[in-house]
């Protein structure tokens, strides 16, 4: 991704340090965190500091790779089983990312029948930046076949951010609608704000002004609206997980635009690479959905003189719930823009 006219990654790792974009402070502040130990990946992912299911895949591929690395242990046993609990340590971070198993057991499954300590480090290390890499070329060729159904002069909704920050690079929902704008195509983004942590408003918006692709942020209550006004051609949003049976989960508030699409007659795709789609969750029912703290409904953050502040918004009588994700039905899923082409949500099982 392109940041004042540089190319990053969202997670890389150089001489063993993990380096990631503190998105919490974006849009305001673009600061790059240098990690160190397993505990400090762990926390980034479930603090959020990093976030976006193939981009925690990638943080989880690395900070495994990191702790086999810096393992003193020398006998080859203990060895396996301490790098056994750091990678469930990373594993309970957050619940509903597949990428995030699926990136722990690509590094793990190269190690685990190695007999020698100093061949495990080396495998391991290749390994990280062998996932990070596919999963970047993956969400590269999403774009490219996502583009083929962005037509000249669309308006397409997106929801939460399935950007470049939510993957290791080109994003999963705005990698087409990045090479459609690339391509000249004539097209414009609604972007809604997600409550509560305001993915949308803050870090899809700010990836879209860094490429000036043409944007406007609305209320999560107001697609409804643009969509029966005709104002909204075609809706692409990410996911988190992916059911056989086409079932998925994304950020909270994904359903109830499907269920608006379609009453609408508008296309709503899922993009996402085979990294999220879990073959061994049956229905969208089985998906794990994280409860997140009510703090985040109860409270807004703000920055202040370059400080992270938080303001209680609500009565400090009220309770709050606070799902994180909810389950598209496959039912209301156009297709599913992969890095193998667009599937039909019941061409999966058979796929799988
Ligand atoms: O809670 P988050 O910010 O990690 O949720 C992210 C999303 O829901 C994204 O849409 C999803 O991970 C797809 S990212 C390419």
């Amino acid at each position: 991704m392109i940041i004042n006219g540089k190319n990053y990654r969202t997670v890389w790792m150089k001489s063993n340090v993990i380096y990631t974009i503190e998105q919490r402070l974006l849009p305001h502040e673009f600061k790059i965190v240098g990690l160190k130990t397993a505990k400090e990946a762990a926390d980034a992912i479930k603090d959020m500091m990093i976030r976006g299911a193939p981009a925690i895949g990638a943080m989880g591929a690395y900070g495994l790779a990191q702790a086999i690395s810096n393992q003193k242990e020398t006998n080859r046993e203990k060895f396996i089983e301490n790098i056994k609990k750091i990678k469930k340590m990373l594993w309970e971070t957050r619940p509903t990312a597949y990428d995030l198993t699926h990136g722990l057991n690509f590094v793990f499954d190269r190690i685990k029948n190695q007999s020698y300590i100093n061949n495990i480090k080396k495998i391991a290390a290749a390994a990280a930046e062998e996932y990070a890499d596919r999963s970047a070329e993956a969400c590269k060729k999403i774009g490219i076949f996502g583009n083929n159904i962005i037509k000249n002069n669309s308006n397409i909704l997106t929801h939460c951010n399935a950007g470049a920050l939510a993957t290791v690079d080109y994003g999963t929902a705005l990698a087409p609608i990045r090479l459609a704008y690339y391509n000249k195509k004539n097209i414009h983004v609604f972007v809604s704000e997600t409550r509560p942590r305001n993915q949308g408003a803050k870090l899809t918006a700010w990836e879209l002004a860094q490429e000036n692709i043409p944007h406007s942020i609305i209320a999560d209550s107001a697609a409804g609206y643009f969509m029966a006004k005709k104002e909204i051609d075609l809706v692409i949003t990410g996911a988190d997980r992916i059911a056989a049976n086409g079932d998925a989960a994304n950020k909270i508030g994904t359903y109830g635009k499907s269920v608006l699409a379609k009453e609408n007659g508008i296309p709503f795709y899922i993009a996402a690479p085979f990294s999220t789609i879990d073959p061994n969750t049956k229905t969208g029912n089985e998906i794990p959905i994280e409860e997140r703290s009510q703090e985040e409904i109860n409270y807004i953050s703000i920055i202040s003189n370059n400080k992270l502040m938080k303001i209680r918004m609500t009565p400090k009588e009220s309770t709050a719930r606070n799902p994180a994700f909810d389950v598209t039905p496959a039912k209301y899923i156009t297709g599913i823009i992969t890095e193998k082409g667009i599937i039909k949500p019941n061409e999966l099982r058979n796929l799988l």
